[in-house]
């Protein structure tokens, strides 16, 4: 909740009955939506808030870079970078809620990465649903490019009842086989060990539904993400992974919406706009 954090660390978004938003400025990473008061998204209990490591859940940025970087850490620096309030929650004319947060390009970005650039990330939370909106400028008078990738960690009530669909038909690559273009047959997929595959050319509708107890069922739409990763480490990797409880791969399921495949290239002064809404259906 709000309250476990300093005031100044968190942006925390009510649009009342129940509806709520709360974002870390830690990698503007999203650590809680609630529905009705129902908690829809995971964040380790092992998760570590020290304002130096990524935060274990929640929807973390990856940026310029999606996995291993030469450059830099894994998933680039959005993720554990500060960043800025530029609008705080602010009410519109429909009751829906609206945040605005950035980052931009400093001596440590531009370290690893010399590009100027700024991030800014939109949050609006309505009645059922959240649409968060990453827009990429090049400030900088050279092309730059990059992947992106919004790491969404969704709760679910036990893995063994999660089904995602919009996914049969695409190929996918599997990061643990290193298999290649292997054809997603099932219409709902289902998930009972280490999952690492990145679907490629997805539609732009995924629909998560777990239950029984309680019941959810979310439709991801997204905006400029082809992609979509499906990730759970399952138990042996839970267990190597400090900031991650060795039960917890129970809880979760990444479905993470990206441009990753094909690098974006943006010139001197342009922008790339990309966004996932995340809606319950019940
Ligand atoms: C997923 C990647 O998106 O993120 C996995 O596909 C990776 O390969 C996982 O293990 C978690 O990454 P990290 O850096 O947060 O431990």
């Amino acid at each position: 909740d709000a309250s476990d954090f300093p005031a100044g660390d968190i942006v925390f978004m009510d649009r009342g009955d129940g509806n709520t938003a709360l974002l870390h400025l830690h990698g503007a990473t999203l650590i809680s939506w609630k529905c009705r008061g129902l908690e829809n998204l995971f964040v380790s209990t092992k998760s570590v808030f020290d304002n130096k490591k990524a935060i274990r859940g929640g929807v973390p940025i990856a940026f310029p870079n999606f996995g291993p970087w030469p450059l830099g850490p894994q998933h680039g620096f959005a993720r554990i970078k500060r960043w800025t309030v530029d609008v705080p929650p602010t009410k519109d004319a429909n009751g829906d809620v609206l945040a605005v947060v950035s980052l931009e390009d400093d001596d440590e970005t531009r370290g690893m990465w010399d590009y100027k650039f700024k991030l800014v990330y939109t949050l609006v939370l309505s009645e059922k649903s959240l649409k968060s909106t990453l827009v990429i400028h090049n400030t900088d008078t050279k092309s730059l490019g990059f992947t992106t990738l919004l790491h969404t960690y969704f709760r679910v009530s036990d893995i063994s009842t999660a089904t995602v669909a919009g996914l049969e038909g695409l190929k996918y690559n599997d990061k643990l086989t290193g298999g290649q273009d292997v054809a997603e047959t099932r219409d709902l997929v289902t998930v009972d060990k280490n999952y690492d595959r990145v679907y490629k050319d997805a539609p732009n509708v995924t629909v998560l539904s777990s239950g029984p107890e309680p019941a959810r069922k979310i439709e991801m739409k997204t905006f400029n993400f082809p992609d979509v990763v499906v990730w759970n480490p399952w138990d042996v990797k839970a267990r190597e992974m400090a900031d991650f409880g060795d039960e917890e791969y129970k809880e979760m399921l990444c479905i993470e919406a990206g441009k990753v495949v094909t690098p974006v290239t943006l010139t001197a002064g342009a922008q790339f706009e990309c966004s996932h809404t995340f809606t319950s259906m019940l």
